[in-house]
């Protein structure tokens, strides 16, 4: 079978995704910064509104790599703490040193986690969230759960994700973009294209806006709820426990 209809090609295992994102590390932020035209910003912007933060609530940000939602969580909902959590230790020390450029009121941690087995005790956060980080995970189900446990009752996990753009001749102009341009941006900047061909893929086999919803609410999370931004490129859902 070609490489192009290999149904696995976006397949997330433990050792595909946490080799990619040790080779990618020191590249990651410019790629993100040129790929998404800087819309990423404005992404986690938006996620940090939906998240409802107040100065006493204490956050899990998980699957936070090189720490843009941290640090967006900090500067702009100013939450009493944020603890910033990745498995791979090479992502996790970019976002070491750009906290260390932070000077605001909220305590801004670090921990080595895995989101399917978190090593938290229950109920032990307001807010859990996670920005690109769903989507490389072999097993939801297990993230799900471990959210659950984590969060304490009235708690909101706060999902940031690439999705469906619902509007068909859009999603056909994206879909040429992460099949074409992308692969090519990852071979240009980070030198490694095959890292960024998984990237296309992983985002095409996604589920939609409603199949993750209906996930979330399966796994026994309520008011489970989403916004689409720039023509749903991005999706965050906000699911309660
Ligand atoms: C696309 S990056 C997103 C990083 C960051 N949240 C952001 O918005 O830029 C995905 C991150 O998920 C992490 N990751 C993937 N699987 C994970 C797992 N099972 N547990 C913890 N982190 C994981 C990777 O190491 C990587 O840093």
């Amino acid at each position: 079978m070609s490489e192009a209809l290999d149904p696995s090609r976006g397949t997330p295992t433990t050792e595909r995704v946490r080799g990619i994102f040790s080779r990618i590390a020191p590249r990651y932020d410019a790629f993100n910064l040129v790929s998404s035209f800087g819309l990423d910003r404005l992404w986690r912007r938006a996620t940090v509104r939906m998240a409802g933060i107040t100065p006493s609530t204490e956050v899990l940000d998980l699957a936070a790599g090189t720490g843009d939602l941290t640090l967006a969580i900090a500067r702009y909902g100013r939450p009493a703490s944020v603890l910033s959590t990745d498995f791979v230790e090479e992502m996790l020390r970019v976002g070491k040193q750009k906290a260390a450029r932070y000077h605001g009121p909220t305590r801004i941690s670090f921990a080595h986690a895995d989101a399917q087995a978190l090593p938290f005790s229950d109920a032990s956060f307001d807010v859990v969230t996670i920005a690109f980080g769903v989507r490389n995970l072999p097993d939801r189900q297990a993230n799900f759960r471990e959210v659950r446990r984590v969060l304490r009752s009235g708690g909101r996990y706060v999902i940031l994700e690439f999705s469906r753009p619902p509007f068909a001749p859009f999603r056909a102009v994206y879909h040429a973009y992460l099949e074409r341009v992308i692969p090519a941006l990852g071979a240009l900047i980070a030198g490694d294209r095959a890292s960024f061909e998984y990237l296309n893929a992983s985002i095409r086999r996604f589920p939609s806006q409603q199949e993750l919803a209906r996930e979330l609410e399966a796994a026994g999370f309520s008011r489970v709820r989403w916004r689409n931004l720039t023509g749903g490129i991005v999706a965050v859902h906000v699911a309660e426990v």
